[in-house]
């Protein structure tokens, strides 16, 4: 299979069109890609990835219809009293990444149960990006650091980050077709390989994700230097 990512992060895109595709409503997309979700965390583990985080609500997403963003809100709740009983068991350590303030009680004390009932476990660190954007996270540590007059530098910065407790992720996939990043990972995706996928959320399988993980495993990450400086023994001496 080649070198697995350690972190894989994904923007979880298409689940509006799967349902109208099927003349069905918004929200059962998102039903559909919660099942999808599943069992993408659940290969991720297999696989021996350690880090997967997903962006499942953007700080724009609230500019939708006040039903579809009730729906998701109400869809986070179920979901995870559903699924973080079988989560826990399988070693996954949930959290949860974005600001919180603007979350009902209701959906906040689910977050704060999920990620207490999973604290302990290390086989896979599963980061849920909801309501987070990529700007907010860099303003946010930012003015973190202001608030101590710490100097701003790129260390600093990086160590108030939402997404501090993690490496930055190796491996950016978007499905649904579209090819932009919308507000993720805009500071922890600067060296990351991107990976785009036609494919649906909902319709993204095991199959799917080996896919992204095998064309990973051809990439040659440079980080700046040369191409000699990194290849591999073989590709050197070539
Ligand atoms: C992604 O699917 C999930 C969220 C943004 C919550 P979309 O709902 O954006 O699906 P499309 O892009 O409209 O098909
Ligand atoms: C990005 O998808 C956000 C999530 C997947 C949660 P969007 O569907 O909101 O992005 P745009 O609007 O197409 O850029
Ligand atoms: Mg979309």
């Amino acid at each position: 299979m080649g070198t697995i990512p350690h972190h894989i992060a994904i923007v979880m895109d298409g689940n509006g069109r799967w349902a109208t595709r099927r003349f069905l409503p918004r929200v059962a997309g998102h039903k559909k890609g919660v099942d999808a979700l599943r069992a993408c965390v659940r290969h991720c583990g297999e696989r021996g990835v350690k880090v997967l985080t997903v962006f499942a609500f953007s700080s724009e997403n609230w500019n939708r219809p006040p039903e579809e963003v009730s729906g998701l809100m109400e869809l986070l709740a179920v979901a995870l009293a559903r699924e973080v009983p079988a989560l826990k068991a399988e070693g996954v350590r949930i959290q949860f990444v974005g600001d919180r303030s603007a979350l009902s009680e209701k959906v906040r004390a689910g977050l704060a149960q999920a990620e207490t009932a999973t604290a302990a476990n290390t086989r896979l660190q599963f980061n849920i990006c909801f309501n987070y954007g990529g700007r907010w996270d860099i303003a946010q540590a930012a003015a973190k650091l202001a608030a101590r007059g710490e100097p701003i530098t790129e260390k600093a910065l990086d160590g108030e980050m939402a997404l501090a407790h993690v490496p930055d992720p190796d491996l950016l996939i978007r499905t649904g077709g579209e090819k932009r990043i919308s507000n993720f990972l805009l500071w922890q995706a600067a060296y990351s390989e991107l990976f785009f996928s036609d494919k649906l959320w909902p319709e993204f399988d095991a199959a799917a994700l080996d896919e992204a993980i095998a064309d990973f495993g051809q990439r040659e990450r440079r980080f700046g230097k040369t191409s000699q400086q990194v290849g591999s023994p073989a590709k050197k001496a070539a």
